[in-house]
């Protein structure tokens, strides 16, 4: 055969492998609102920057006589986001349902090797009906593999996972190893186990929405990380994340392309933090008007409100940020926002990024329900990462900073490298009401006038007590600064802390309270 009928053989043996499971089950794909595996692939990466591998893999349970399917479900190699190189794979939901083989499982493994070895991030695009039930246990065996790669790069390289189907048994447990999962509202979900297994279970009659569906994994379990409107805007916003976060573990995070001036002050930040301590505000005004064009890529927006992570950049500087939420529950520290920070910190910590936090705290939420819940190992995560993280650490003081949490967020007890307070900074160790109450309580009770008895005693507590001096006077804050510095002041703390070194002690790992 000459070389140019050779050729063409390629071309007709390349042009099968891009068919997938054929053009009735495509159409079926997109009836659904669902783009293909590859169509995904030209969204997620700059143009023409696919590189397409292992794309003559077959089955290798193919039974005689069957036609194998070229690239086995899932489409892998590599390209590029805003010029900078990523390794990918994308399962394709009309091939055995996206399902999990042996020989797909390999081509996963294979990428994830390679983007281990070259030091890149890893994004899987997830279309799968799970383990591949013709292969039984060397599927499973693949999953494995595939989750002891997860593990072992885990705070190497960051591994994204967008979720754009329906992800049912094993295709569920990578993706929750992974650093941040997107979901697609109305067409992606996650359980281990479908409505029809839980109906027969457990008896409960649930949709596939209200199961795993994006909102209830990004607004109730906390699973996900995003829930995006269309696929489009999920890739996109997966695209924008490498804006801040590195390729590993040893480069330094992307600097951001804005000119907004390091020496900005902001007269707005007089006037966020309401007089009353008792009366919410929105952090989000405060990060906006600090960090550069006013841009917070939130994190978990839809889940524990009550704090804000995200990233940002600060001078250009990419910077982790957290941040208590006084507009939701007034900003207190309990189960799911402890949970969903600690992770952050972590992520952050792993992969270079400083961490910015502000700080209006009034404390652990009590009760029962927190209580029974383990408030107090899952708080525990949220200290035991703020005192791991050996990034830079800024922290601003905007108002409550009361008990636990303010050891917690970031103090400098805990190598907090800048910490500064803004005038209306509340540092004690709780609020005046609750403290008079316990230190009081029985002159209170005896006086001719309780409720002037007690006035008086919080108006001293107050004045002796609720402000950010005493911890200054210490050194716990370096300096009590005009909220409208708080920018430049944070810049300038920044560019000294490039050089931070700290290192904690050896060891195998730590034994985080999980
Ligand atoms: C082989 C599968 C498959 C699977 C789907 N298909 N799942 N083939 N193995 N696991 C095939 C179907 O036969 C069908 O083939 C095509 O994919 C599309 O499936 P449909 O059912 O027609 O699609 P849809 O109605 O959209 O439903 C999708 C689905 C459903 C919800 C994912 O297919 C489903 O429930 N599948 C099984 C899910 C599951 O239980 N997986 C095993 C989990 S156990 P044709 O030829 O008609 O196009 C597991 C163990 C790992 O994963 C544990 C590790 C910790």
């Amino acid at each position: 055969m000459s070389m140019r009928e050779k050729l063409d053989r390629l071309a007709v043996a390349r042009d099968a492998a891009e068919q997938g499971g054929g053009a009735t089950r495509l159409a079926a794909q997109h009836a659904k609102g669902k783009l293909s595996a590859r169509e995904r692939l030209d969204v997620l990466l700059d143009e023409g920057s696919f590189a397409e591998l292992d794309r003559f893999v077959t089955s290798r349970s193919t039974a005689d006589g069957e036609t194998p399917i070229y690239g086995d479900g899932v489409v892998t190699g590599h390209g590029r986001i805003e010029g900078r190189t990523v390794y990918v794979f994308s399962q394709d939901f009309t091939v055995f349902g996206g399902s999990l083989s042996e020989a797909h499982a390999a081509k996963i493994c294979k990428v994830m090797d390679l983007a281990v070895r070259n030091g890149m991030p890893i994004i899987g695009l997830n279309d799968s009906g799970g383990a591949r039930i013709q292969e039984g246990v060397v599927s499973l065996g693949g999953y494995a593999d595939i989750f002891l790669r997860n593990t072992m790069a885990s705070g190497v390289i960051p591994q994204i996972s967008a979720i754009l189907g329906p992800c049912a048994g094993g295709a569920v447990y990578s993706p929750a190893i992974t650093d941040f999962i997107y979901m697609v509202r109305g067409t992606s979900y996650m359980f281990v186990t479908g409505p029809n297994v839980v109906k027969t279970v457990t008896h409960e009659d649930v949709t596939m929405e209200q199961l795993g569906g994006a909102d209830t994994h990004a607004g109730t379990s906390g699973v996900a990380h995003f829930a995006c409107d269309s696929e489009l805007a999920c890739l996109q916003q997966i695209r924008d994340l490498f804006r801040f976060v590195p390729s590993n573990n040893v480069d330094a995070p992307p600097r951001g392309a804005g000119r907004d001036p390091a020496d900005r002050r902001n007269e707005a930040l007089l006037d966020i933090v309401p007089d009353n301590p008792n009366k919410p505000y929105d952090m989000h005004e405060v990060i906006k008007h600090v960090v550069d064009d006013a841009e917070f890529y939130e994190v978990q927006p839809d889940y524990a409100g009550n704090i804000l992570v995200g990233f940002a950049h600060l001078g250009g500087y990419s910077v982790g940020i957290v941040a208590n939420q006084p507009a939701v529950m007034a900003g207190v520290l309990d189960i799911n926002s402890s949970m969903k920070a600690a992770r952050f910190v972590r992520f952050c910590d792993c992969f270079n990024i400083p961490l910015l936090t502000f700080e209006d705290v009034p404390g652990f939420l009590p009760g029962l329900a927190q209580e029974h819940g383990g408030i107090i190992k899952h708080g525990a995560k949220l200290l035991y990462a703020y005192c791991e993280a050996t990034v830079p650490k800024l922290t601003v003081i905007t108002r409550k900073a009361y008990g636990g949490a303010y050891d917690v967020m970031s103090s400098k007890h805990i190598r907090g490298d800048f910490n500064v307070a803004w005038p209306t900074a509340e540092i004690a160790v709780m609020g005046p009401k609750g403290a008079v109450e316990i230190l009081y309580r029985k002159e209170i009770a005896e006086s001719d006038n309780p409720t002037t008895a007690a006035e008086q005693r919080v108006s001293e507590y107050t004045e002796k007590f609720a402000n950010p001096y005493i911890a200054a006077a210490y050194g716990y804050v370096d300096d009590v600064i005009d909220p409208r510095d708080t920018r430049p002041r944070l810049i300038a703390a920044l560019e000294t802390l490039q050089g931070k070194r700290d290192r904690n002690p050896p060891k195998k790992h730590g034994n985080l309270p999980l």
